[in-house]
């Protein structure tokens, strides 16, 4: 059985497969559905659902309010419909519009960014060109053919990852940490090399430069959630935006910090620009900034009114700063944040933990 979706200032309806939810079928179909996490847990999929009826799985309070579901409003990433529905998602006018692209990659580059961040440079071959907004991500299949090659080995599954240069080009930089025990991470950290073909279906995600926005600009990293915040950042500077940028990028140790020397030299060409790395576990004397980021932009600013605040990295993080902020009167539409969640923690959502 199978239902059909109207979606509001498209002309085509798509069509959501039993059990499948309105932003799968919606992104199955190409339809640039703004989304974020994909699990209940961000908003940036909340739509008015004007009629049908769906039945929604389990959700955070921060992504919907009980009474914004009273008010008619869904996720489209929990929803799943059980008759034909019309939906209209929110914020139209702030969604970044790229079609999905399915890209053809040819990896050029494997580095350590630390002892357990590679940095991947894919070059595109084939599927562009490769259009996105700074700090939005990608589902990414490495060894796509491994499987087809008869060694016995199991297909890797696609996992999201962050954009971490600039939009355009056609060389796509991205930051990965190793999982252990994951599925995929353990593949790129110890297998991967140079010449493979990796695809790449993307952009998504809604936590995204917004460029028409000249005031203050915060940028917290934490981990590999420094890939979409330096794409931001980047794009910013190279827009000419002279706002204060203040970067403040979270590690738990010295051995933790990468690229630090990158960002050093940016904020030495950009006055608006201020980098602070801060560790949370130092594990002995240090000269540098230690606590955890939550505290540190607590301690730094009393006041995010008129700020603008990108966030990305570890969801703890991701929840302890956005709470500071908001404490503080940063307005909820000028949070932009994109949690990392590992394959266990959204395992642990869906069983409602
Ligand atoms: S809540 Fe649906 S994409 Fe985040």
């Amino acid at each position: 059985m199978s239902f059909r979706i109207a979606i509001k200032g498209r002309s085509e309806a798509v069509v959501a497969g039993m059990g499948e939810t309105i932003l799968a079928a919606a992104l199955r179909a190409g339809v640039p559905y703004p989304c974020g996490c994909r699990s209940g847990n961000c908003g940036a999929c909340k739509s008015t659902l004007a009629a049908g009826e769906i039945e929604m799985s389990p959700y955070s309070d921060y992504a919907l309010s009980k009474a914004e579901r009273e008010q008619g409003l869904i996720l489209a990433c929990r929803a799943v419909p059980w008759s034909d529905c019309e939906v209209a998602w929110l914020e139209a006018d702030d969604v970044a519009m790229h079609p999905i692209r399915h890209l053809d990659c040819e990896v050029i580059e494997v580095g350590a960014a630390t002892h357990d961040i590679r940095l991947v440079r894919l070059a595109i071959r084939a599927g562009g060109p490769f259009d996105f907004s700074a700090g939005q991500y990608a589902s990414v299949i490495f060894a796509p053919d491994r499987a087809a090659a008869g060694a016995g080995d199991r297909r890797l599954p696609p996992r999201d990852f962050s954009m971490a240069n600039r939009p355009g080009g056609d060389v796509l930089e991205f930051h990965i940490r190793l999982v252990p025990g994951g599925a995929v991470t353990p593949y790129v950290a110890e297998t991967l090399a140079p010449g493979e073909r990796v695809r790449v279906v993307g952009p998504y995600g809604n936590a995204f430069y917004r460029p028409r926005h000249t005031g203050p600009i915060l940028a917290v990293a934490g981990g590999s959630g420094l890939a979409p915040i330096k794409s931001t950042v980047e794009e910013a500077l190279a827009r000419g935006a002279q706002q204060p940028i203040h970067l403040y990028f979270g590690a738990r140790a010295e051995r933790d910090l990468y690229l630090e020397a990158h960002f050093r030299a940016l904020a030495a060409r950009h006055p608006n620009l201020t980098f602070v790395p801060v560790l949370s576990e130092p594990g002995g004397p240090t000269q540098r900034r230690t606590g955890f980021l939550s505290e540190a932009i607590g301690q730094d600013f009393r006041d995010f009114d008129g700020f603008k605040a990108y966030l990305a990295g570890p969801p703890a993080m991701v929840e302890t700063c956005t709470q500071v902020l908001k404490r503080r009167g940063l307005a909820r539409q000028n949070c932009h944040a994109d949690a990392f969640y590992t394959e266990a923690d959204k395992a642990k959502l869906e069983g409602g933990e």
